[in-house]
């Protein structure tokens, strides 16, 4: 019987998970099945206990399970602890299970893969959710020249800072000035077709301006208002889904998908 795989959450009809993964086990010719797994509200725990019970190998997170995944898991990577949350779960043979998240090594690996690295490079992050969060730990790895973040509602950017453990700076969206090489864009705003509240002057400057949200029908609202304004790199968030679900693949089965042949692909198969 081929392994058994899932992604959880609610809502999870609409998750992409399943074709990617589907996509990953052709081109490696390997043999494993992946199904969407729906979460009634407060049964997280059951619904997971009774996917292991039927041979479940792995899980994928998403919202709005990622902290309770964090919980359930015996074992956390250091990403999943810094993240607060877990995007992937491994149900080991030995019964223990363990947790991490890939969101943030996703994004570092598309920007690689672009040949735009973070190294030296100003870092501005918009919003301070999970999303953003997942980012930090990952971003000061790759020993960037300076990271600031900036919410709508500064508490939340100012607890990030003071606990990351990093030289996070925080500021405000009306303090902000041109000078950043990196723009990303942590905020749900693109969900909704509006903008985060960034000067254009800040956006208008910037060498790279990456939406972690992605769409296939159009450009997300982030990525056209960054083309508009002329920026050198707009980048919307597919390739760094593919890559976190590259990397969560690998850790389930040793084996790493291509992933500029499936962002190729995904991108063509909207
Ligand atoms: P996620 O886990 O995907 O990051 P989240 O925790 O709901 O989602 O966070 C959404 C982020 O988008 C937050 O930083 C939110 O700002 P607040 O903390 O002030 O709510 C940000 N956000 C959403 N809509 C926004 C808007 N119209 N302008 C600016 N920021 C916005």
């Amino acid at each position: 019987m081929s392994d058994k795989y899932a992604v959880c959450g609610n809502p999870i009809a609409h998750s992409r998970s399943p074709q990617i993964h589907s996509f990953f086990a052709k081109t490696l010719k390997d043999d494993l099945t992946y199904t969407t797994l729906l979460v009634p509200p407060g049964k997280f725990k059951e619904t997971v206990d009774d996917f292991v019970s039927k041979g479940g190998k792995g899980l994928n997170i998403t919202v709005p399970c990622k902290l309770e995944a964090c919980a359930y898991a015996d074992e956390l990577s250091p990403y999943a602890k810094a993240a607060g949350a877990v995007n992937v779960l491994k149900f080991n043979q030995d019964g223990s299970v363990f947790g991490d998240n890939t969101d943030g090594r996703g994004f570092i690996y598309d920007l690689k893969r672009l040949n735009l690295p973070i190294r030296g490079q100003k870092v501005l992050l918009l919003g301070a959710g999970g999303a953003a969060q997942g980012l930090i730990k990952p971003v000061f790895e790759e020993q960037p020249l300076e990271v600031t973040i900036v919410n709508r509602t500064p508490q939340k950017a100012e607890k990030i800072a003071a606990e990351c453990g990093y030289p996070l700076q925080v500021t405000g969206y009306e303090q902000l000035t041109a000078g950043y090489d990196l723009v990303v864009n942590c905020t749900s705003t693109s969900l909704r077709h509006e903008l985060p509240p960034v000067p254009q002057e800040v956006l208008r400057h910037c060498k790279v301006a990456y939406d972690l949200m992605y769409a296939t029908d159009e450009e997300t609202s982030f990525v056209a208002e960054a083309r508009s304004l002329g920026v050198p790199h707009c980048i919307d968030g597919l390739g760094m889904l593919i890559a976190q679900a590259a990397l969560t693949y690998a850790l389930w089965r040793g084996k790493t998908p291509d992933v500029n042949l499936s962002i190729e692909h995904f991108r063509s198969h909207a």
